[in-house]
């Protein structure tokens, strides 16, 4: 029979491109969302993309009654968690949205599903929770050590995550950490469409690249590196999209056991400095892109970079593409939605 899977959040950047690999493996998709990022757009292009016709549902995830409308409406299998706000800068200014929608949210969620006897869960946690690691690659076993209040919402729904799936029959959890997911879906039709101008490197660089900024700041050129720029492990969103269908069909499967919750490092486990990163959005766009050196970012760690072993091995998943076409794939969708979804 079918399953169903409830994707919190499945509006945004991650979530669409998760809808469309849970229709393309044969899932059905139910979402909720309350568009406060997001619009209704990259779900109908979804179903458009794959000839599925996904539930879609606006709402938020602290609202107890619309979620047991949900899980009441719908004989949900598993729930993948991405709801949730993501700007480190905005959780410093305003730590209590975050704690309210990321925390409070997601206990209101689980909450639910405990009402309604769902007990399969994915996370969408962050490898920011791993602070600023001195050494790499970034085991799960590393201590985390978050850095600002966004950090924290995701160590602290591990937590919480991790204490209700020991205490609730069945209940079986993945905690998913994200290292830094970037590029679109090959047809150009979603892709990542954030709000004003965007703090992270790769949207900047579309805007750059669309004529929408003048040139990139890149944050220090003296950290101890090899060009002296830092290192990150830039990840293709699709790649990250079919680790979840992996983890679903983990959770769904006899190898999964009740009452687990498994960390696991959604990663390349490769390393790419800034310049690196600049290099191969010129490959991909065929011309320059201006840049100058500026100050280092408060907070930024130098360099870190997955360990993804566990996922091979739990989850029998690894990351297939690499800098080249991630660039490719955020280019084209950028190139071809230079407004994103228009909202
Ligand atoms: P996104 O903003 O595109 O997606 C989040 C979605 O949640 C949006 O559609 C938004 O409208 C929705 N949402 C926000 N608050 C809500 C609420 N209260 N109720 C219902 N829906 C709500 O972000 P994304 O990049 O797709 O990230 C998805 C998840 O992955 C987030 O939890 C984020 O913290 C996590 N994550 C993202 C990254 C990244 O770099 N993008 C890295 C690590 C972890
Ligand atoms: C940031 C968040 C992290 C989040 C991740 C998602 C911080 C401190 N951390 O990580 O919580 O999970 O995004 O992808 O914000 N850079 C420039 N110029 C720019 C933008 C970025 O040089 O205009 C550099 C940064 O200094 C960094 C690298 O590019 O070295 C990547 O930056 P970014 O895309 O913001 O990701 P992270 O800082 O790794």
């Amino acid at each position: 029979m079918t399953k169903t899977i409830l994707a919190t959040g499945g509006a945004g950047y991650i979530g669409s491109h998760i809808c469309y690999e849970l229709l393309a493996a044969g899932y059905q998709v139910v979402v909720l969302d309350d568009f406060s990022n997001s619009s209704a757009e990259s779900i109908k292009r979804v179903a458009r993309l794959t000839n599925g016709a996904p539930v879609l549902i606006k709402g938020d995830v602290r609202d107890a009654a619309i979620l047991d409308h949900v899980f009441s409406e719908n004989r949900i299998d598993a729930v993948i968690h991405l709801a949730g706000v993501k700007a480190v800068g905005e959780s410093v200014q305003n730590p209590q949205k975050y704690y309210d929608i990321n925390v409070s949210g997601s206990v209101n969620l689980f909450g639910s599903m405990q009402r309604h006897g769902v007990s399969n869960v994915v996370f969408s946690s962050s490898a920011t929770v791993y602070g600023i690691p001195e050494i790499s690659p970034l085991t799960e076993d590393m201590p985390a050590n978050p850095l600002n209040p966004y950090g924290q919402t995701k160590l602290m729904v591990e937590n919480i995550l991790r204490d209700m799936t020991a205490a609730n029959p069945h209940w079986r959890s993945l905690l998913l950490r994200y290292f830094n997911p970037v590029g679109a879906h090959a047809s150009g039709q979603i892709g990542e469409d954030p709000n004003g101008i965007p703090d992270n490197l790769f949207p900047y660089i579309a805007m750059v690249a669309n004529k929408k900024q003048p040139k990139l700041n890149v944050f220090g050129d003296d950290y101890d590196t090899a060009d002296g720029t830092c290192i990150r492990d830039y990840i293709h969103v699709v790649d990250l999209a079919r680790g979840h269908v992996k983890a679903v069909d983990y959770l769904l499967s006899d190898r999964a056991t009740d009452n687990s919750a498994e960390m696991v490092n959604l990663g390349t486990d490769q390393g790419s400095s800034v310049f690196q990163v600049l290099k191969a959005w010129e490959a991909a766009c065929g011309f320059e892109i201006p840049y100058r050196i500026a100050p280092r970012r408060a907070g930024d760690a130098p360099a870190y970079y997955a360990d993804s072993r566990r996922a091979k091995a739990l989850l029998g998943w690894q990351a297939e593409y690499d800098l080249a076409r991630m660039c490719a794939d955020h280019w084209h969708w950028q190139s071809k939605n230079p407004d994103g979804y228009g909202k």
